[in-house]
This record gives C-alpha cells, structure tokens and sequence, in this order.
C-alpha cells in the first residue's frame, strides 16, 4: 500500500462531494479515478498533496498522514509527487529548459548541470533537446503537455498525479500521451494515480480503476473487473460514457 485513503469526507457549500470515501493504491501501480464532470476526482487528487483538507476521514501517503501535516512537512512530501494539470501550464516567460528545471531552480546548480537535468527529462518524454531554448507558445500543444510531464519528472518522484492528461488532444495525441504514461509508469518504476473522464484511455492502461458517483465509489476494481462487472449502475455509466466519448471524436 503506498496511498491510503480512510473514510474521507469533503464538501463545499454544504453539497458533499466525497462521502466517506475509502480506497487504497498499491506501489507501483497505474491507478485511474474516473467520473462524471463534477464527480470530485480533481478533489480526490489534491487531497493527496495536501492542497485540500478533509473535514473527516485521513489521507495517508507512505504511511503518513497528510491532512495532519505542517506546510514544511507538506512541501518535502509534495517532492516525492510530481503533478501534472490539465492545462500545461508552463511559464510563458521561460525557455523549455527553465519550464523544466522550474522544481531545481533554487539548488545551486551550473548552467551546464541544470542543462544535463532537462535534456534527460526532455528525453523521457520523447523530446528532442533542440527544443531547450525555445518558449512554450513556440511549440505545439502537444509538446507542451510533455514539457509538462518533463517538468513532474524533475525531482524524480515517486508518485506522478495526472489530472485529465488526454483532455484536449487529437485522438492520436491522446493515445501517445496514454502510452506515455504507461511507459514511464513501467520504466521509472513510479506509482500513477490518473484522474480522467476518458474510461477509454483508462481500460487501455489501468491496473485497477476507481469510479466515482454521487460522492460515493461506485466500482473499483481491474479493468477486466470493470469491463465484465454486472452492476447495473456501473453498466449504464460505462455506456453513457463511451457514447460520450465516441461523440466528442466524431
Ligand atoms: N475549492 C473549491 N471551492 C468550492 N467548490 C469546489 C472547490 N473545488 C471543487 N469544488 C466543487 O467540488 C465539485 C467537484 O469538483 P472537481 O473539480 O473535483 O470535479 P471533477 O470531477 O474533477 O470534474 P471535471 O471532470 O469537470 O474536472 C464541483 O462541484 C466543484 O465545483
Ligand atoms: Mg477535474
């Protein structure tokens, strides 16, 4: 077990979004948490790092609970989590190189070490260095959202969040990018939690899959568990969802 979370509960405005959630991810594994819009997977994600508290329940990483945290032991934690938005959400003043190196800025290093550190995540991403001193609105969206991942990579963490990677991509792009996750997942050996609405992209990847409704868990479970399951609601969700994502294609 390496995340934990313990009947966490969340709301806002008095509407619960999480109610009494509990679910654990394994070390290691691609752990995708789909839903509706709206569901509470990008509040299940920053519950992880800390970046929301919940008014019950216990979030634990490696053992440690997070919610009970002080903002110093919250930033050493976040070093072991590399996290990647939906949006790229690269500095548009900076080269590549500084985007990338953004999390190592303040630790002393040479011109030349700080290159060293980007052309090889640059590189894990399938990036060609030639890109380094360029700026983000010279490349293309695609790229950016590699940066992006470059950018996660660069304290070598253990944990990579993903919120909504294939949100906006071409169908071609979003399947490299899947792939893209898999393979880092597998080489650097790192724990992926994917929060997405694209049950496509999750059945392709996933070891397990979490699936959110109503604040509750609604099926958890490997994707074989998930394709063959025989609860109604799950069933329905599922073929909502792929009809949904066939329109968005065609
Ligand atoms: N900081 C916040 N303050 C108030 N309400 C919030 C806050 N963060 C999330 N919410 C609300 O919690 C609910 C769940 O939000 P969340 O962003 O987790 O949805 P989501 O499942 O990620 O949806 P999407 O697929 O659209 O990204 C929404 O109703 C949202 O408006
Ligand atoms: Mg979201």
């Amino acid at each position: 077990m390496s995340i934990c979370f313990d009947k966490v509960s969340k709301s806002f405005g008095g509407k619960k979004v999480l109610d009494q959630i509990s679910f654990e991810i394994n070390k290691g594994e691609i752990f995708f948490i789909i839903g509706k819009s709206g569901v509470g997977k990008s509040v299940t994600l920053k519950h992880i790092i800390g970046l929301l508290k919940p008014e019950q329940g216990n979030i634990f990483l490696d053992e440690c609970c997070v919610n009970e945290l002080n903002s110093e032991e919250l930033t050493i934690l976040r070093q072991k989590c590399g996290m990647v938005f939906q949006h790229p959400a690269l500095l548009d003043f900076l080269s590549i190189k500084d985007n990338v190196c953004f999390g190592i800025r303040n630790q002393q290093l040479t011109a030349e070490e700080l290159k060293k550190s980007a052309c090889a995540k640059l590189a894990l991403v399938h990036l060609n260095e030639k890109i380094l001193n360029q700026y983000p609105h010279e490349v293309s969206f695609g790229m950016q959202k590699r940066v992006s991942i470059a950018r996660a990579l660069t304290l070598n963490p253990q944990y990579l969040l993903f919120d909504e990677p294939t949100t906006s991509l071409d169908p071609i792009s979003k399947n490299a990018i899947n792939d893209l996750i898999l393979e880092l997942s597998r080489s650097l050996n790192v724990t992926s939690v994917v929060v997405s609405h694209d049950i496509d992209c999750a059945l392709k990847i996933a070891d397990r899959i979490l699936v959110l409704e109503d604040g509750k868990i609604l099926a958890l479970g490997t994707t074989t568990e998930i394709k063959n399951s025989k609860n109604p609601f799950l069933i329905e969700f599922l073929s909502e969802t792929f009809i949904n994502s066939w329109d968005q294609v065609s």
